[in-house]
């Protein structure tokens, strides 16, 4: 019995979980899985009622469960920031989610923006440091609206959570190198600026070469500056495999992932705690797209992308694999992974999927 917290969230991010649920529910059954949902309404709309965002109370409750199901969150109403840093970011720190997992994989039928790139050459993965950095908050502000003003914005990153962030990482490239000979022929890719950033980029860059010598001989590793990584992510991806980063590169450099995969609608992440009791969360990347909520129109493939690492992490790797052939299938059949332009409603999405199974 899996027991798993439900958060829709605001805008199209019901529409999305359900459709996600309705496939989960299908691999759960074909795979004699029991599963067990409860629903949470932390949001925009429960903050505009309440003032509350994701109280303590709410990170205790969640810590009952094996993991999270998130939509959306985003209120048009609500001003920027509060939702985000109150419960995606408060999330993601307080359950110590401190590995952010963003493939980035194009499947056969998905249009890409980059010419001549097909399906095998854009199929990697990003691992975003997801708990450090210059997400910490840590620095300030003084002589605020005076001439003088000055601000700072730590990137602050300890040896404990560059180890930890690396050693899922090159465990992880040990499993694509024994899955597939493409993956193996292909290094792991640190990517940083330690051109720049003399301090943190070399603690990242000889916890990296230390692990990997002494722990991952056999697997070639690589570096890139964060610059150059945006470039060759549009004309070489096929050169990725396996890509480590700290937290703020990895947050922009996922987004251009997403986009050459096929844009928000297909784009999936977990927010992982791979530790013994750890609490994931997973979701899609994209946000709660309120123009179109109530339409019928949004694709829920990300989200049913997001619960396949969702069932994946939670050690169901055949329904995970199952669910990932039927989104294939389905991806094939629809003209375009975009809002209103599927061919297909929401819903007829997450039908097709569910039936593939
Ligand atoms: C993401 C988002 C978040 C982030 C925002 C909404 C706080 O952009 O998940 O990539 O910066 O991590
Ligand atoms: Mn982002």
């Amino acid at each position: 019995m899996h027991k798993i917290a439900v958060i829709p969230g605001d805008g199209t991010g019901p529409e999305v979980i359900k459709e996600g649920i309705k496939v989960i529910d299908a691999a759960a059954k074909k795979f004699n899985i029991k599963l067990e949902y409860t629903y949470f309404d932390f949001g925009g709309e429960r903050y505009l009622k309440t003032g509350e965002t994701l109280p303590d109370s709410a990170i205790a409750e969640l810590k009952k469960f094996e993991a999270i199901y998130l939509g959306a969150i985003g209120h048009p109403d609500v001003k920027p920031g509060i939702l985000e840093t109150g419960i995606l970011l408060k999330a993601r720190f307080a359950l110590d989610q401190y590995i952010n997992l963003r493939p980035v994989k194009l499947y056969p039928g998905v249009e890409t923006p980059l010419k001549d790139k097909v399906p095998g050459d854009i199929d990697f993965v990003v691992i975003r440091e997801n708990s450090g950095g210059i997400y910490t908050g840590i620095g300030g502000a003084t002589r605020v609206g005076t001439p003088d003003e000055i601000a700072t914005q730590v990137m602050v990153y300890d040896r404990r959570t560059v180890d930890r962030c690396l050693r899922y990482s090159f465990e992880l490239k040990k499993k694509r190198n024994a899955k597939n000979p493409a993956y193996a022929a292909k290094p792991i890719t640190l990517v940083h600026k330690r051109n720049v950033l003399m301090h943190a980029g070399d603690l990242w860059y000889r916890a990296f070469e230390e692990m990997g010598e002494r722990d991952y001989p056999e697997i070639k590793r690589d570096y890139n500056h964060i610059d150059a990584a945006n470039m060759w992510f549009v004309k070489n991806p096929e050169w990725y495999d396996v890509i480590v980063t700290e937290n703020l590169f990895g947050d922009i450099i996922t987004d251009l992932g997403a986009m050459i995969q096929g844009g928000l609608g297909v784009a999936s992440g977990g927010n992982i705690n791979p530790d013994k009791g750890g609490i994931s969360m997973f979701e899609p990347m994209g946000g709660s797209a309120p123009k179109y909520t109530g339409k019928n129109v949004i694709n829920p493939m990300a989200t049913i992308g997001a619960g396949m690492m969702m069932l994946d992490t939670l050690g169901e790797s055949q329904a995970a694999a199952a669910i990932e052939t039927a989104m294939a299938a389905a991806m094939l059949k629809m003209k375009s992974q975009a809002a209103g332009r599927m061919g297909y409603s929401t819903t007829e999405v997450g039908d097709m999927v569910a039936k593939a199974i």
